[in-house]
């Protein structure tokens, strides 16, 4: 990871807006309590972190607490417990009949209520039939799902029966898809015939027919069908349904229903697994190479979920509670699925895009349902900014009462806008830090005590040992920037990177010694302590709240047969926090072929747009293809990619080249993106 960034610490934001008086009344974690909180996670982490595990339920409870070889973690390793029981069976005594998850569809008028009984009777279904599959505790199964009821289901499914699942965003390529199930050595997959987002159908099992060819320890595919999401029994029977090359093809429904509720309770049963049991693998880009498998456990993972999921969002048990990311990223796993239904809460799912039909639509839903709490992302937040606040204003927004954003730095201005446009200036905003490899909430301010500040993730959550440090490992003075990184384990902290131990140590360990976690993010302390965190400092690049690693672009470039070299660059864009550049030089013939022919130039930006499309998936094709003869290069032949961000921001480069290996090249670039 390079630490060769300078940070832009220009941020002047003093504005402070503390908790009204009625949300503080009410909140879980008053001003008293929290402060008591964080000096206990300061003194005692593994204390703190103790006492919060001790909230879950314990099949044979923990006595050691926190095994530390830096930079690997256990804790609590000496208990047993299963996720899934976590998140339902200990509710059902007293709130079998309380809605768990409520859903819409994206076709109008296509809703789902399910209680946590419900919700019991599918996930002891499938694990029976996950089981039947001869699957067993340790196994592998992939999750590639539109946002329905039954990816919640495919979730905790496979944690009641012990299988680690990897959830694979169904905005990903068959070919990405692929690659995720060969690393993890998946056995089977769950996936469902289509989904629909902004009024398409977007078809899933076609994509796991191309990937399943190619990825020979896929012997089961279980595929719902779209028609009979939130339904108990499918027209189809039990038997295999269909052939996928190299795999047996089963109906969702009709294997769950194959089973008497007696074969299903008795089948479906809780497997009792050890602490640090891999509960899933979620792969997320990095600076190089492909897609990491991040691996999270059972109980440190779960710890994580539930404490800050109730301190960050004030969960009461009348709450409905909205997280809008989708089940493909560690949001979706830890703030849709295992912290709210750990804590029993009702759970409010929707999955389509935000403006179909309307640019209404969120708006309408959070009325309809009356919504109290609302997590999202600054991208969308700036999205429905530039549709006008007319459209949030049609709707009766007075049910919220808290929001929340994730996966990018928020500008000021989007914060405000949220602040009075959705918020009614009486919601506190919750602006939540964290990553994939955290696995739950680092920084954020906790409502009831913490005053907010726009752009400012406030302070670390209690038990995290957070700060910002130069290159050399000090702690910049206040008010300067430096690298953020966590200083202590915790518990939900990612265990590994899927079968590359060395790469974890490498991408997270290599910067600092002593055991300091280093994010890869750029942040920094104001002169009230607050937090600010700026964004990547590596090559890692933020779309949309999306992580998309720049090796990963580059490659899927450079395997077209024109290209002969791409460079990928983040350039700042007012609705994606980042857009993708790619500058590209194309193989000799190719350029000798196409050489000014302009259409045929611009048809090629289509195709290269599309190969990367294919490779990836939709979510990476760069919004900006530049071809050029070179690239800059160091003398010791690395891309010069500080200058191409410029060029891709500025359209000039004024920073220092002398290390360029032929400076003729960025004039050429330069030149270009005059005409
Ligand atoms: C960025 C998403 C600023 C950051 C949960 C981090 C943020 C990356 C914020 C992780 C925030 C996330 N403010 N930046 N509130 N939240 N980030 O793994 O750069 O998809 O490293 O996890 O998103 O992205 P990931």
């Amino acid at each position: 990871m390079s630490k060769s960034e300078s940070f832009s610490v220009n941020l002047k934001e003093n504005r402070l807006f503390p908790p009204s008086e009625a949300f503080v009344s009410t909140a879980n974690l008053k001003r008293d309590e929290y402060e008591k909180q964080i000096e206990i996670g300061r003194k005692d982490p593994e204390g703190y972190w103790a006492a919060a595990a001790r909230e879950l339920k314990w099949i044979k409870p923990f006595s050691k607490v926190l095994e530390w070889n830096p930079p690997f973690a256990k804790w609590f390793s000496d208990g047993r417990l299963n996720a899934s029981e976590n998140c339902i069976d200990r509710h059902l005594e007293k709130n079998s009949q309380k809605t768990a998850i409520l859903w819409e569809g994206e076709p109008e008028n296509e809703i789902v209520r399910w209680t946590y009984s419900d919700l019991h009777d599918r996930v002891i279904r499938l694990t029976a039939g996950l089981r039947k599959l001869g699957l067993k505790k340790g196994d592998r199964v992939a999750i590639y799902l539109p946002l329905v009821p039954e990816s919640v289901v495919a979730m905790l499914a496979c944690a009641r029966a012990g299988l680690t699942h990897t959830v694979v965003f169904g905005g990903f390529s068959a070919d990405s898809l692929k690659d995720r199930m060969i690393d993890a050595e998946a056995k089977a997959v769950l996936t469902a015939d289509f989904g629909y987002r902004k009024g398409a159908k977007i078809g899933l099992r076609e994509q796991v027919e191309k990937a399943v060819e190619y990825a020979p320890t896929v012997k089961h595919v279980i595929t719902l069908s779209r028609a009979d999401v939130g339904t108990t029994k499918s027209g189809k029977s039990s038997a295999a349904i269909g052939k996928i090359e190299g795999a047996q093809e089963y109906d969702w429904y009709g294997l769950s229903s194959s089973f008497s509720k007696s074969e299903a309770e008795n089948d479906g049963k809780a497997e009792a697994v050890e602490a640090e049991h891999p509960l899933f693998i979620l792969y997320t880009s990095g600076t190089t190479g492909k897609p990491k498998g991040i691996v999270h456990s059972t109980a440190g993972y779960l710890t994580g979920a539930m404490r800050t999921t109730r301190d960050v969002f004030d969960l009461k048990p009348n709450d409905l509670y909205w997280c809008t990311a989708d089940i493909g990223w560690i949001t979706g796993h830890t703030y849709v699925t295992y912290g709210p239904l750990a804590l029993g809460a009702t759970v409010f799912l929707f999955e389509g895009a935000p403006t179909t039909p309307t640019p209404g639509r969120f708006w309408e839903m959070i009325e309809r349902h009356k919504i109290s709490i609302l997590y999202t992302a600054p991208t969308a937040i700036r999205t429905f900014m530039k549709l006008g606040s007319e459209w949030p204003g049609k709707s009766d927004l007075s049910s919220l009462r808290l929001l929340g954003t994730v996966g990018e730095p928020i500008n000021p201005e989007a914060w405000m806008w949220y602040r009075e446009t959705v918020g009614g200036s009486r919601c506190p905003i919750v602006d939540t830090y964290w990553q994939t490899e955290t696995g739950a909430i680092v920084i954020s301010p906790v409502p009831g005590a913490v005053a907010t500040k726009p752009g400012s993730a406030t302070f670390a959550q209690p038990g995290f040992d957070v700060d910002v440090l130069d290159k050399q490992g000090k702690p910049v003075p206040l008010g300067e920037g430096g690298y953020l990184v966590i200083k202590k384990p915790w518990p939900s902290m990612a265990r590994t990177i899927h079968g590359d131990p060395d790469r974890f140590k490498q991408a997270y360990f290599s910067e600092y010694s002593g055991g300091i976690y280093f994010t890869g993010d750029g942040g920094r302390r104001d002169e009230q302590g607050y937090l600010w965190c700026l964004g990547r400092v590596d090559d890692v690049l933020n779309v949309s709240g999306h992580r998309l690693g720049t090796m990963e672009i580059e490659s899927a470039l450079v395997s077209h047969p024109r290209v002969a070299e791409a460079a990928v660059v983040g350039r700042p864009d007012d609705l994606k926090g980042q857009a993708i550049v790619a500058f590209v030089s194309l193989k000799a013939d190719s350029v000798k072929m196409l050489g000014t022919d302009e259409v045929k130039l611009k048809a090629l930006k289509e195709e290269l747009r599309s190969h990367v499309g294919k490779e990836i998936g939709a979510l990476a094709k760069p919004d900006d293809i530049r071809f050029t003869d070179a690239l800059p290069k160091t003398r010791s032949g690395k891309i010069m990619r500080r200058l191409l961000r410029e060029l891709a921001t500025n359209g000039v480069v004024k920073g220092d080249t002398t290390t360029l290996e032929d400076l003729g090249v960025i004039a050429a670039l330069q030149a270009k993106d005059d005409d």
